[in-house]
């Protein structure tokens, strides 16, 4: 049984001839049924909807590819099953007290709604590569318990004037019958300053349009995007997001705390004090920090779990140091 407000909304907009009011509330149940695991019914409905928007689209003058497909039959989004959890990662407190509201209003959206009130849907991740931006969204995809769709690029933007404008109005129209994630990495590619006097009319439009698509996102659709490039974003597009985390790199404490549960995780030891190795490690990012780590972790295998391990993270920091130099 579908939630009593929507059903409420769905009729009053039905019997006062809203189609496009109508529209959303039926969206919005087809994805609170498919919530529910009420798998054949949602196909259903996203069926209906999807014969709808056909034969709106024919009645339009030029028509447009239909399902979740580009012209050139590639999907617009990867599917990934969300593994990475929260607590794998290390975060500030900050960063954790944020994402756990955010997860918790999600939630515990009816009561929110009871009292008509929105859950925040719109985190926007910053900082250096390798940070955990795509973690980070993974994880609370994992913590939500629904998709993540990793929206991509190439089959995105199209080569045809109006065709990216067209597949993004494809993915938002996809992403709103499904309680799911959606997942813009490097967005600046689509959310550029607009000012900017090399770019086209046509991209000015498309990040016109991909930002009314984020405004119009009902809250039951988590958006979140991720940039190495914060300068680059547009006001506007800085602005629409309700929630901003910063990821920068590891303090002192972060590597060690990493390394530690790296140890702790392998059943493995460094054999050095980790407070050392993390002050040597400083300045690296948490994706190098991991990277030396499993370096060393498998010449460790290799050489059948007896080797003296103190001395190979020792060599591998030598090592690095003096790649560094050159
Ligand atoms: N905060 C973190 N805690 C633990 N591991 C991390 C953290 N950040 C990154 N990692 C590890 O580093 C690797 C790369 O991280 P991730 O891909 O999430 O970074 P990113 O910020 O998305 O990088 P890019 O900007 O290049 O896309 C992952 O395998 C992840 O396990
Ligand atoms: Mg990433």
């Amino acid at each position: 049984m579908a939630r009593a407000d929507l059903l409420y909304e769905l009729i009053q907009h039905g019997l006062a001839g809203e189609k496009a009011s109508f529209r959303l509330a039926a969206e919005a149940i087809c994805a609170e049924e498919r919530a529910k695991q009420h798998v054949i019914l949602a196909k259903k409905l996203e069926e209906l909807l999807e014969q709808d928007s056909q034969s709106l689209e024919t009645r339009e003058v030029a028509p447009k590819p239909f399902g979740l497909r580009t012209l050139n039959g590639a999907s617009l989004y990867q599917e990934i099953n969300p593994s990475k959890r929260l607590t794998q990662l290390v975060l500030t407190e900050t960063t954790v007290k944020i994402c756990t509201e955010v997860i918790e209003e999600q939630m515990r959206s009816e009561l929110l709604r009871s009292y008509g009130i929105e859950p925040r849907n719109k985190i926007l991740l910053y900082g250096p590569p390798g940070n955990g931006k795509t973690s980070l969204a993974e994880a609370i995809a994992n913590a939500l318990m629904v998709p993540l769709y990793m929206v991509t690029y190439d089959t995105l933007i199209g080569a045809y004037l109006g065709e990216t404008a067209s597949n993004l109005a494809k993915l938002f129209e996809y992403a709103k019958t499904r309680q799911c994630v959606l997942f813009f990495d490097e967005f600046e590619t689509l959310g550029k300053e607009r000012g900017d006097r090399h770019e086209t009319g046509e991209i000015k439009r498309v990040v016109s349009s991909l930002l009314m698509n984020i405004d119009a996102l009902p809250s039951y659709v988590v958006v979140i995007a991720a940039t190495n490039h914060e300068a680059l974003l547009d006001i506007a597009a800085w602005r629409r997001f309700q929630v901003k985390i910063e990821l920068g790199k590891p303090s002192i404490d972060d590597i060690q705390c990493w390394l530690t549960s790296f140890e702790k995780r392998m059943r493995f030891s460094f054999n050095i004090q980790l407070s050392n190795l993390a002050k040597r490690l400083l300045g690296r990012s948490y994706a190098e920090v991991e990277e030396f780590a499993l370096s060393i972790y498998r010449q460790y295998i290799l050489k059948g779990f007896i080797t003296d391990t103190k001395a190979l993270t020792k060599f591998r920091l030598n090592q690095d140091s003096s790649l560094s130099m050159h």
